[in-house]
């Protein structure tokens, strides 16, 4: 494929085309920190080549002039099936953050997820959309920092909460070892060259809002004003002694729908039933945590026949077309999720390029659905899918 020397918004066509544009603008340790995934990156290649290990199997001459895409996700109706998951400190990939996320989300009427690591407060996206919104729960040591996040999450009337569950410790991220990146991001001798030959990022994040953690900063400066790096903030600021007992008083505590984020095993999605949960995140956060695990897409099936229909699942990981979309809705799954499918897309262009991605996966979640005759969500069933 050619891409024009001058990359524009308008020249991207696909997510793969956003996320060229995105490297071609942030600092060569903040790409990385998003592109990036633990170990060899064996997980992170394998989350999107798993869905060319099935095929869809399509239905033709079923009338597909008008199609429903919507599906309920958590008591609230969404209009496609994907969620956009939580992300940490979007205000380094685009001045404009998580507002600009947020405001795509309720445009297009999806659900989107709000992280512990947002660069704007809780109370602000509360106020900001009236769309589906998750909040999702990193615990701390400081247990004061938790219950604040958990009241405050309740008072801006978020609608889940997703306690992730698969960062106990923080995964081997090499490129954010080699390129020192932190949060706040903290010029290093080898990383300072990059943020210099890309002024206008440089120009935004000097001059434009101050980076803060505004849901963490009030009980730790760490992250906010004295930079940490991912991984420590992991190992050091997160609770290590995290167990079912926690998850399930966390899940007494918040009362609302509650999200399990992180699910890989049968066992796990059972005990998930068995704790009040009201959906699992089947997910291996992005690759970036454990290296050698298996594709959320390869999970899906058995944790599928194991729960479906007593818990919703959310399939998250490795989404970069419509059509993984349509894979995992016949794969068993009750939506789909994903990070990097709009984060690329902001660091691109900001909101509008949140927007514009949007549009390319609802329009081809749209012509996918067609193509197989499946007038709804419903439609797609194991019998349109073959393992190769
Ligand atoms: C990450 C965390 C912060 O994956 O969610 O970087």
């Amino acid at each position: 494929m050619r891409y024009p020397a001058a990359m524009r918004l308008s020249d991207c066509h696909a997510i793969a085309d956003f996320r060229r544009l995105a490297k071609r603008r942030l600092p060569w340790p903040v790409f990385d920190y998003i592109d990036g995934g633990a170990d060899d990156e064996a997980t992170l290649a394998r989350n999107t080549a798993a869905f060319a290990s099935a095929d869809l199997v399509p239905n033709v001459l079923a009338g597909v002039a008008e199609i429903d895409t919507s599906v309920t996700i958590l008591g609230r109706r969404s209009a496609l099936p994907l969620i956009l998951s939580p992300t940490a400190l979007q205000r380094v990939f685009h001045w404009q953050g998580e507002r600009a996320v947020a405001r795509a989300a309720e445009k297009f009427g999806l659900w989107c997820g709000i992280s512990s690591l947002a660069t704007v407060s809780i109370e602000e996206i509360g106020a900001l959309i009236s769309s589906p919104k998750l909040f999702q729960l990193y615990v701390h040591k400081d247990k004061g920092l938790n219950a604040a996040l958990i009241q405050r999450a309740r008072a801006a009337k978020f609608d889940a909460l997703a306690l992730t569950v698969d960062s106990i410790v923080s995964g081997n991220r090499q490129r954010c070892a080699r390129s020192g990146f932190t949060s706040p991001p903290r010029l290093t001798p080898s990383s300072a060259l990059s943020y210099a030959i890309k002024p206008r990022w440089a120009l935004d994040y000097l001059l434009r809002e101050k980076f803060r953690l505004p849901n963490l900063d009030s009980h730790t400066t760490q992250g906010t004003g004295e930079p940490i790096t991912i991984a420590n903030y992991f190992n050091q600021v997160l609770d290590p002694t995290l167990t079912w007992q926690t998850a399930e008083q966390i899940r007494q505590d918040w009362g609302g729908p509650f999200v399990l984020k992180g699910i890989m095993s049968v066992a796990d999605a059972r005990r998930a039933v068995e704790i009040g949960a009201d959906a699992i995140m089947v997910s291996n956060h992005g690759g970036r945590q454990l290296d050698g695990s298996r594709a959320p897409f390869d999970a899906l099936p058995e944790i599928a026949d194991a729960v479906g229909g007593q818990i919703e699942i959310i399939a998250d990981g490795g989404i970069r077309r419509g059509t993984h979309i349509l894979k995992s809705l016949a794969a068993g799954a009750t939506c789909t999720s994903g990070g990097r499918l709009y984060l690329y897309a902001l660091a691109a262009a900001g909101q509008p390029g949140v927007e514009r991605a949007l549009g390319l996966l609802k329009a081809e979640v749209e012509r996918g659905m067609r193509l197989m005759g499946a007038k709804t969500v419903a439609d797609l069933t194991r019998d349109q899918l073959r393992w190769r």
